[in-house]
């Protein structure tokens, strides 16, 4: 495994179209490898292949909704993935790791349902809700070319960034709060 570099906004590759995976082989099994090494190195909870330059169909999620599970065993890979349904709606911050020290408040839903193939080709799906459900939709739109930015209702200024920080550290039972890095 090794980290990969993680591309910062402004690199047109951020703004592209990925392509869908067709091959399940041990090149892609490399990239996913490297994906989970560079998502848990940088402690963000979702990584898409195109934030380190590889405009293909994958990206992986931290299931932070599962508290007792480790690090490891909150990642979920997802190869070509789908969001076959979706309700409710959540107006929170959203940060990303291609864009350092930036947030935004993003409208999503609060649930959603994706499909998916696992490393070697199985579908599967899987739910998601609240900051889980958020990372789906977040990674998904990378896979797009969509960073948030683009879909923010605002994005936060420096006070209100202190605000959310200071709100954080009140909460200490809350190991990753909504707005950290995806
Ligand atoms: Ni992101």
């Amino acid at each position: 495994m090794a980290l990969r570099n993680i591309l910062k906004e402004g690199e047109p590759t951020l703004l592209k179209k990925s392509r869908a995976v067709a091959d399940f082989n041990p090149r892609l099994h490399q990239l996913i490898d490297d994906l989970r090494e560079t998502l848990l190195h940088a402690d963000g909870v979702g990584l898409a292949a195109p934030q380190v330059g590889v405009l293909r169909r994958v990206v992986l999620v931290m299931d932070t909704e599962k508290e007792d599970a480790t690090p490891e065993e909150q990642l979920i890979e997802l190869v070509n993935p789908e969001i076959v349904a979706a309700s409710g709606e959540q107006i929170g911050p959203e940060g990303c790791l291609s864009l350092p020290g930036v947030y935004g408040i993003v409208k999503r839903p609060d649930l959603v349902k994706v499909r998916a193939q696992d490393r070697n080709g199985k579908f599967f799906e899987v739910w998601g809700s609240m900051l889980t459900a958020r990372a789906f939709c977040h990674e998904i739109d990378h896979l797009n070319g969509v960073l948030f930015r683009s879909i923010a209702d605002e994005i936060l200024t420096p006070e209100q960034l202190e605000e959310m920080r200071n709100c954080e550290d009140d909460d200490e039972d809350e190991e990753k709060p909504e707005g950290t890095n995806e």
